[in-house]
C-alpha cells in the first residue's frame, strides 16, 4: 500500500509523490522522479552527497521526510540552471574540481546556497558552510572554484 499523494514543486515543476510521509526526500527525488543527480552517501545527514535546496536553503535530503518539503520550492542539481551555465558550474569545469564525482552535486548545491547568502565569502565562511565530505579530497579545488564563481579568483 502506498501513502499519501504529496504535492511538491521540484525545479519549478509541480509533481505528485505517492509515498509515505516519512519517506526521505532523497528517495522521492531519485526513485519517484528520476532525478538521480542527487546522491546517496551516508543516509545520516553526515556527508552532504544528498544536498538540495528547500526554500533556498541547503538541506540534506536523506534526512528530510518528504512531508517536511511540501509547499516549498525544491531545487536539485538538475534545476540549478537550464544549461549548466550557473557560475558555479562554469567554475567547477574551469577548475576541474571533480575526481570520482560522487560528492560533487552536493558540493555545488551547498556552494550555491552559500553564494546566495554571501556573494563574496571569506575563507572562514567557506569553511563554515562547506561541511560536505569528499573521499577523493577535492577540497582545495572546491574552494578555488567557489572563489572563482564569486569573482574572487
Ligand atoms: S547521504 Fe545525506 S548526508 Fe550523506
Ligand atoms: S570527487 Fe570523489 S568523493 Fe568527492
Amino acid at each position: 500500500m502506498r501513502g499519501m499523494a504529496y504535492q511538491l514543486t521540484v525545479n519549478g515543476r509541480a509533481v505528485v509523490a505517492d509515498v509515505e510521509g516519512d519517506t526521505p526526500l532523497l528517495w522521492v527525488l531519485r526513485e519517484e522522479l528520476g532525478l538521480t543527480g542527487t546522491k546517496f552517501g551516508c543516509g545520516a545527514a553526515l556527508c552532504g552527497a544528498c544536498t538540495v535546496h528547500v526554500d533556498g536553503v541547503a538541506v540534506r535530503s536523506c534526512s528530510l521526510p518528504v512531508e517536511g518539503a511540501v509547499g516549498m520550492p525544491i531545487t536539485t542539481i538538475e534545476g540549478l540552471s537550464a544549461d549548466r551555465s550557473h557560475p558555479l558550474q562554469a567554475a567547477w569545469i574551469a577548475e576541474q574540481v571533480p575526481q570520482c564525482g560522487y560528492c560533487q552535486s552536493g558540493m555545488i548545491m551547498a556552494a550555491a546556497a552559500l553564494l546566495r547568502e554571501k556573494s563574496q565569502p571569506t575563507d572562514a565562511e567557506i569553511d563554515e558552510a562547506m561541511t560536505n565530505l569528499c573521499r577523493c579530497g577535492t577540497y582545495v579545488r572546491v574552494r578555488r572554484a567557489i572563489k572563482r564563481a564569486a569573482g574572487l579568483a
